[in-house]
């Protein structure tokens, strides 16, 4: 018998809800969650503070030597750059600004799927990961995948409301359009382009309550793993 950890896959848009849901499932199932999306956020925040330039090899040898790892803490994993929790600074405006650019980068992606191949074997219970190629490419076996998609104003209000900023009419409009710009950027990309895993649930959590859309993952994975 192969022992494997039980994988919940979640992929979508920016602003999806994304992480806030892989966070509550994997609470209410005693998972870990893991949030790749914070370790290409991690890179770049680390390319832009080194200086160094727009190159897969040179990003991910500066995030092996400092080293840029998924530490795991009583809260469960967080990105940690040297030794420093920058799970805080890898949200500013300025890496999300170039996290497309640098998450498209093959090295990089290699990278950052090495880290969270193996922060999901060292939790054997079982982990929910959230990000843009988890049911494709990350874990393409895992059991239960899941597409969350929402409209695009209500994915702005979403990320205004969690960076803690003002949610006025002109912010949602110019949030939208830049998760629009980023989600094109990641859906036009040569390698491990986002789109919806063939085998994925889909679901539009746009009138969702959160809770209701978290309730819809557990009972997936209830059933899955059952
Ligand atoms: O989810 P989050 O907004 O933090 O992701 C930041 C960026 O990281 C995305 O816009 C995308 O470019 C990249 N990403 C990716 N593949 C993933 C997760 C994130 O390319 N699995």
């Amino acid at each position: 018998v192969q022992m494997s950890p039980s994988i919940i896959a979640i992929d979508g848009y920016a602003g999806s809800g994304k992480s806030s849901t892989a966070r509550a499932v994997a609470e209410r199932l005693g998972f870990a969650h893991l949030d790749s999306g914070s370790l290409y956020r991690a890179f770049t925040l680390a390319a832009l503070d080194g200086g160094v330039p727009l190159d897969g090899e040179v990003i991910a040898a500066l995030g092996r030597s400092l080293p840029i790892r998924l530490a795991l803490t009583v809260d469960g994993f967080r990105p940690e750059t040297a030794g420093v929790d920058v799970s805080r600074a890898v949200r500013g405006d300025r890496v999300t600004a170039h996290v497309s650019a640098v998450s498209a980068l093959p090295a990089v992606r290699d990278a950052v799927n090495l880290i969270l191949r193996r922060a999901a074997e060292l939790h054997p219970r079982g982990v929910v990961v959230d990000g843009r190629d988890i049911g494709t490419v990350v874990f393409p076996d895992a059991l239960v995948k899941v597409f969350l998609i929402a409209s695009p104003d209500e994915r702005a209000r979403r990320r205004l409301r969690q960076d803690g900023k003002q949610v006025d009419p002109d912010r949602v409009q110019s949030q939208a359009m830049n998760l629009e710009a980023r989600d094109a950027a990641d859906s036009s990309r040569p390698v491990a382009p986002l789109v919806a895993a063939t085998d994925a649930v889909e679901i539009d959590t746009t009138t969702l309550r959160f809770e209701e859309q978290v309730e819809r993952v557990v009972a997936l994975a209830r059933k899955a793993f059952a």
